[in-house]
């Protein structure tokens, strides 16, 4: 995979786009398998979790391609019920499948999700709430499979922990069980809130998405729509706090900025001056160094895991001592050892990542170890004086179409090297 050269030190100054959300592209791909008919994703970013998703879906029988920024998707007549474990280890999303194959297949076979290594990221809240829809779940070392002879039933669930991925399952699930399901404990991340809106467009009847308790009522068969997702908080994230760590002026367009209460409430802690000239539009100004923040990541509409680690990169220069304690995966933090190769003062010592802002970080070697840490060392590279390389950088190409264009277009001086 190529490496990324940064040359760091400048301003960022310009206007970005950003693109539909992954995290809400990434369930709907699945959830279209079971639609009847041809669903269309419309502007979907090329991502390489996409890429595992369009593979994944024809491996299992599915149709699904790319037709210019859509994918198309379309469930076959013969599928079959088993997915690649090359394709099932390649990401997180691979658990998605378990609903679509049990509905198309009246069972699933699927080796354990990969995905970045944040943490353990088990699937128990997963199985645990289809078993009490009525499916039949062995769990082997590499491989669960799971039948429902009987289809599924509807039910009355708690979450016992609002765990996105599960309840984007059960969503799926209660759309076309028998009866009515009632789920609590339900996580409420925008991305829960599209795919609601895209299965209730389909014609599934589900009430209370975005709030802890979701009712759905299981319905004989979905339509294939078109769907546009939501725009991608995460990576207008990624843009915010680049412009917080160099300083400049940015507006980001295509935002929903309800979506980035949290993080909008940090960077204006640490002196960003933020405004919404009009609906969609975000701009940014940082005519100085960072303040320092404390922040704790939650669930939504707590500050978001993912977005944790692009704030640790704009604190590394901040004025003092910043703090971020996170509350969702045991692992986040594998960037901070990285920070500290550009000459930064951070540590992380019970979940919790120190950093003693300092002036002056210069360029250095830096290996991504993950999605959202691989962007944190990208803007950390930004905001260093001199040279940065950059290596692991599949990682950061799972969640970001290019992420030296994304910079590259307000300013930035990085590029790709083979
Ligand atoms: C989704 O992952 C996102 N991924 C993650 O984004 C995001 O960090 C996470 O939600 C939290 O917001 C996608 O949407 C594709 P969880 P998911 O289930 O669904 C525990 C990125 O960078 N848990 O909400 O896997 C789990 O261990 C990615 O874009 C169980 O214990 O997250 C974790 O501690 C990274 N049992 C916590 O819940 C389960 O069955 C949150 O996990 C499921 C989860």
């Amino acid at each position: 995979m190529a490496e990324l050269i940064v040359t760091g030190g400048r301003r960022l100054e310009g206007s970005v786009r950003i693109p539909r959300s992954k995290n809400s592209v990434l369930p709907i791909l699945a959830a279209a398998l079971l639609c009847e008919g041809e669903s269309r994703i419309c502007d979907v970013p090329c991502l390489s979790d996409v890429d595992t998703s369009l593979a994944l879906l024809n491996a299992v029988g599915a149709c699904a391609c790319r037709e210019g920024t859509d994918v198309l998707v379309c469930a076959g007549d013969q599928m079959q019920p088993s997915v690649p474990d090359s394709l099932s280890g390649a990401m997180r999303s691979s658990v998605y499948y378990i609903v679509p194959l049990l509905y198309r297949c009246g069972e699933a076979h699927i080796s354990f999700p990969g995905g970045c290594r944040i943490g353990a990221r088990p699937i128990n809240l997963h199985i645990e709430g289809l078993r009490a829809m009525g499916a039949e779940i062995e769990t082997h070392p590499n491989t669960i499979i799971c039948r429902a002879p009987k289809g599924l039933h509807g039910a009355n669930f708690c979450l016992s922990f609002p765990s996105v991925g599960a309840t984007e399952t059960l969503m799926m699930a209660a759309a076309f069980a028998k009866g009515r399901t009632v789920l609590c404990g339900c996580a409420k991340e925008p991305e829960i809130t599209d795919l609601a809106r895209f299965l209730r467009r389909c014609g599934a009847r589900i009430q209370g998405a975005g709030g802890t308790c979701m009712t759905i009522d299981g319905v004989e068969r979905l339509k294939a729509v078109a769907h546009t997702p939501i725009p991608d908080r995460i990576t207008a994230a990624t843009v915010l706090f680049g412009v917080a760590a160099c300083g400049g002026d940015v507006t980001l367009t295509g935002v929903r900025y309800s979506h980035l209460n949290a993080v909008l409430h940090t960077l204006s802690a640490m002196g960003a001056e933020l405004c919404r000239p009009e609906l969609g539009v975000l701009r940014i100004r940082m005519e100085k160094r960072p303040d320092a923040a404390f922040v704790t990541t939650g669930v939504y509409p707590e500050f978001p895991t993912d977005a944790g680690p692009l704030f640790a990169a704009a604190a590394l220069q901040a004025t003092g001592e910043s703090m971020i304690r996170e509350t969702i995966f045991e692992n986040r933090f594998a960037c901070a050892a990285e920070f500290c190769r550009l000459g930064a003062e951070a540590h992380v010592q019970n979940s919790r990542l120190y950093i003693n802002g300092v002036s002056g970080l210069k360029g250095g070697l830096l290996a991504s170890q993950d999605l959202r840490g691989g962007a944190a060392l990208v803007i950390a590279a930004l905001a260093a004086q001199g040279k940065s390389r950059i290596t692991g950088t599949e990682y950061i190409a799972r969640g970001y179409e290019d992420i030296a264009q994304l910079f590259g277009r307000i300013g930035a001086e990085l590029y790709w090297e083979k």
